[in-house]
Order: structure tokens, then sequence, then C-alpha cells
């Protein structure tokens, strides 16, 4: 038995295709902040009586097609281990999920280093991003704390694709403001609507090699502490994903009216010379990237919009951890 405890992260270079579906190898690497005041709190209990895995998600009890997902995660974990117990998984977030506050990002990272240490395994970091990886390809940067890139790697087999550190969350104490627009579940999952992108988006091919391009230069802003460069390369790759995904067939569209007027008092916010950007993942929340010292403006700008239902005041966060008792 291990209880683990793991933060989402947010890209600033977003992951949105992957290059082989079933190993979960991306088909371009990414960048991302790990965020501390989000926490996914995953305990894990192999028993040799258990005839099936159950799993307990805030209280409820999964079902499927969530059930075999978690299932076959668990499958690849006993193998690698040469383990054969079924396990009962309970889970909570403090958090909405799956609404864009990547839920699956600390859920599938708990979840690696709960299985992985209840087992026994002695694993290192990457080789426990590579495992996370397989569950969702944002929860392998969540093994790191701070800045975190998971490379796409060039195996066949996807062995290469692991999570590295860039710079640890005191690296560069930055505030994210993550303003929640809507509760509501989001209609398409990431893993549906990158693999609908892939398959129909004319821009897609665009979307994955212009994002290799910007990786290197989005390490280098981060490694200068340069703001605006970071906030800058952070904002395209968010437009430009979701450029890839308006142009899907049918077209996905994950903003709602509050996402469009929290984007313009950003916007309206830098003409004022108050430096913050923005990003959106697959869901309508938006987070804004900014200095302390900037912070109480873009407060003060969230609060004139009135379409949002919470602000969650966060600063960069560390890796997943096991929980001692
Ligand atoms: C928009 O990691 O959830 O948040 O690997 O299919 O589980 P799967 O996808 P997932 O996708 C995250 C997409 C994103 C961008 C990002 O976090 O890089």
């Amino acid at each position: 038995m291990a209880t683990a405890i793991a933060h989402p992260n947010f890209a600033l270079i977003k992951y949105w295709g992957k290059a082989d579906s079933r190993l979960n190898v991306p088909a371009a690497g990414s960048i991302s902040l790990t965020v501390d005041k989000l926490t996914t709190k995953t305990t894990i209990n192999f028993n040799a009586h258990l005839k099936a895995d159950a799993v307990w998600l805030n209280g409820k009890q999964l079902e499927n097609p969530e059930l075999t997902r978690l299932r076959s995660f668990l499958d690849l974990i006993r193998e690698v281990a040469g383990e054969s117990r079924r396990a009962e998984v309970v889970s909570s977030n403090n958090f909405p999920n799956a609404a864009g506050v990547a839920s699956s990002s600390s859920g599938f990272a708990a979840l690696s280093l709960a299985a992985s240490s209840a087992i026994g395994l002695r694993l290192t970091s990457g080789e426990l991003s590579t495992i996370a990886r397989r569950g969702s390809g944002s929860a392998a940067r969540s093994i790191y704390g701070g800045f975190v890139e998971l490379v796409a790697g060039d195996r066949a087999d996807g062995r290469d694709s692991i999570a590295k550190p860039i710079a640890d969350e005191k690296f560069w104490p930055l505030s994210i403001l993550i303003a929640i627009t809507s509760f509501e579940f989001k209609k398409t999952g990431s893993t549906n609507g990158m693999n609908l992108t892939s398959e129909t988006s004319p821009y897609y091919s665009a979307w994955v090699e212009s994002t290799r391009q910007d990786l290197p230069e989005m390490r280098a802003a981060i490694e200068a502490r340069n703001f605006t460069k970071v906030g800058e390369l952070m904002e395209h790759s968010c437009l430009k994903m979701h450029g890839a995904m308006l142009s899907a067939r049918p077209g996905l569209i994950y903003w709602n009216a509050g996402t469009l007027e929290i984007i313009e008092a950003i916007k309206d916010l830098r003409k004022q010379g108050h430096e913050a950007y923005f990003t959106i993942d697959a869901g309508p929340q938006v987070k804004i990237l900014c200095r302390d010292l900037t912070k109480p403006a873009v407060l003060e700008a969230l609060d004139g919009c009135s379409k949002v239902a919470e602000i969650i005041d966060a600063k960069p966060g560390p890796g997943a951890f096991v929980l001692e008792d």
C-alpha cells in the first residue's frame, strides 16, 4: 500500500497530437509549469484477494470507459513489476475534474508513483515519467516540479519519450492565476480531441512542425528568466493549438464566452502596461501568468469579468512525492 501526491501542470508549449497512440508517444515535445495549489492524492492497495481492480475518484466508484483505461494502465505497471495482484485505488482532487484543469496530469502522475512504490519498483524520476506518459502524456511532466519538458524522442518503442526538468519550482516564483469559467465536464476529452485534430485538420502538420521549433526558444527564455518572451511564446502556442482544434472536422471549440472575456481583459491590461499572459487548454478555463507585482492588477481585471466563477491563486509547485505515514 502507498499514497502519493501530485500536482497538475499546464503547458507553456502545448502537446496536442500523438506519434504513436498505443504507446502514447507525443508527436512533438512540450514544456510545462507544475502548479502548487491543486493537488491529487492517490492511495493504492494491492491485494491478493481482489478479483478485479476497483477505483474511487472523489468518493465515486469509477465505471467504464474510465475504469478500463485505469485497469489497462495498472496492467502496464504490473507487467513491468511482474506483479499479478489486483488493486484498490482511492484518489481525490481538490479541483474540478475534466474541465481543462489538467486533472489527468496529476491523476496519472500520482497513480504511477503510488503504484510503483507500493509494488516496490525502484525507478528513477525519468523512468517513472515514461510510465506516467502511458497513462496521459501531460502526466509525465507532473513527475517533476517547476518548468519541465516532455521530450518526444526518436525511438519506435517510445522509451526515450521522457520528461526532463528545466528549472525547479523555486527558480522563478511567478504567479499563476487560474480563472474558472465553467464547472461542466468537457464534451471532447483530450485524447479524442487530439486524434480528431491529427486526422482531419489541414493545419496539423504545420502545428507539429512549428511546435518543434518553439521548444528551444521557450527553454532558452525560461533559463534567461525572460518573462516577455515566455509569455509571448506561451500565448502563441496556445492560440496556434486552438487554431488547429478549430480547423478539425467537426471543429473543436473549447472556449466559452467567459474565456473570450478574459482574453480581452488580459490584452487590455497589457495596453495599460501590466504584463500578464494567458493560456488555455482543452476546456474553457484560463491560466494567467504574471509577476507578483502585477497580480493585484490582474485580480482587479478578473473581478471586472462577469463570467469568472472562481479564481485559483497559485505558484509553481513541486513534483510528485510519496506520503510517508
Ligand atoms: C491541451 O495529456 O490529457 O492539456 O495523453 O491523450 O491523455 P493524453 O492527453 P493529455 O493532453 C493534454 C492536452 C493539453 C495540452 C498540454 O497539456 O500539453
